[in-house]
């Protein structure tokens, strides 16, 4: 690529303050984009250490309102020398900033990713993008306003080994996908003295274990599917750790099946009770086609309906990069290369797991067209 069009696409704020490294050999230098991470956490961190990785970012400031967690942010970042914040909005009134991490709690995303993509960042915002149908809406609205980069952190859409999976189901591989039979299950909870007690236990911050974790799983079913379901039915409880700990409002299980537009059904189920060591437990998905059926999450292999035919990879192993959906991020910045996880990803996902908390809730059926969302 040559550097007008890189230029061109970074902005000219980030051009003015792009930092130049000429390599060994007197090549084309390399534009450093000048990054932030807002909330440096669990999550935060560990995104951070992906930044730092990338050969073309440099960290210039970093935030959280936990002192411990910012130091240790600021030493992890070090080597930028990037500048410690308490206050969110001081970062993103920074000119010279033009990617944004956010990974607070889940019910801030709206409202930091908003505010970034409104004063011009390209933003990388952990899942689910909200809590509501409404903070969904608002943001879905903001980034299609926005010509910068939004990218939502559901990390899978950028494996490679998963995206040829996807595209050989979708290209018939299995005949037509009619089922997936999906759940995600622990052996416990999150630890309730851990890094994420104070906000994941409330449900008006995470959403509850379907909206904050298993999202993932959602967002797997609806790309294999091809669609996103028109309704959802379920049941929610708390039946194993009722008090634990004190003041806790997220179900501990739930069972849900979800109906899409083509007739595909899809039942999933969670839960924080399923002994480690007991088969059957973790992440898992089945997806059942007309031809054949392929243990999607685990082996990858394909099970012909009929004949003795023996089972096939669907894709071959592969290795990943643990940090390549954040090399994603910034190739849709410096390359305009395409976004596999978009604002469309990211609301569908959401979305999908807020009509199944909804159903978890009611204890019946909800429909699509209730989350008031137009997508
Ligand atoms: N993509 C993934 O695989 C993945 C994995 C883990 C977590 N996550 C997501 O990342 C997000 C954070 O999860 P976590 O496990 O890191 O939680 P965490 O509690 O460890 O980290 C969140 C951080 O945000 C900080 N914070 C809270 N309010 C803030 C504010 N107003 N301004 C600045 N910082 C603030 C907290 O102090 C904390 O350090 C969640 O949305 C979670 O779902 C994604």
């Amino acid at each position: 690529m040559n550097s007008n069009r890189r230029t061109f696409l970074m902005g000219s704020a980030a051009a003015a303050q792009a930092v130049l490294s000429q390599s060994a050999q007197g090549q084309e230098a390399e534009a450093r984009v000048p990054t932030a991470v807002i909330g440096t956490g669990n999550r935060g961190s560990n995104l951070l250490r992906g930044v730092m990785e990338q050969p073309n970012t440099k960290v210039l400031a970093v935030c959280d309102i936990k002192p411990d967690r910012l130091d240790k942010a600021a030493s992890a970042a070090a080597k930028d020398n990037p500048r410690t914040y308490t206050d969110w909005r001081q970062v993103i009134d920074r000119k010279d900033i033009e990617a944004v991490f956010v990974a607070t709690p889940p019910h801030l995303h709206a409202e930091m990713a908003i505010a970034a993509l409104q004063a011009g960042k390209h933003v990388y915002c952990e899942k689910p993008i909200g809590v509501t149908p409404r903070q969904v809406q608002d943001l879905v609205i903001a980034a299609r306003a926005s010509n910068k980069v939004f990218v939502v952190g559901q990390q899978r859409r950028s494996s490679p080994q998963m995206t040829e999976a996807v595209r050989k189901i979708r290209e018939g591989a299995i005949g037509t996908v009619v089922m997936v039979k999906a759940q995600r299950h622990a052996p416990s909870d999150l630890p309730y003295e851990g890094s994420s007690s104070d906000w994941y236990f409330n449900v008006n911050k995470s959403g509850g274990y379907l909206i904050e974790q298993s999202v993932h799983n959602l967002d797997m079913c609806n790309w294999i599917v091809g669609e996103n379901p028109l309704r959802a039915s379920g049941f929610g409880a708390t039946l194993v750790h009722p008090t634990e700990p004190q003041g806790r409002s997220i179900f501990d299980c739930g069972v849900l099946s979800y109906d899409y537009p083509s007739g595909a059904k899809m039942s999933f189920t969670q839960n924080v009770f399923h002994p480690r060591g007991m088969p059957g437990g973790g992440q898992n998905m089945m997806v059942y086609g007309t031809k054949a059926a392929v243990d999607f999450l685990s082996s990858m292999n394909v099970y012909p309906l009929t004949g003795n035919a023996k089972p096939e990879p669907l894709v071959p192993e592969a290795k990943e990069d643990q940090h390549i959906h954040i090399t994603t991020f910034y190739n849709c910045i410096t390359k305009g290369a395409p976004n596999p996880a978009d604002i469309e990803v990211g609301a569908a996902a959401t979305l999908t797991a807020i009509l199944g908390h909804m159903a978890m809730v009611k204890g019946g059926v909800a429909d699509w067209i209730d989350l008031g969302v137009n997508l």
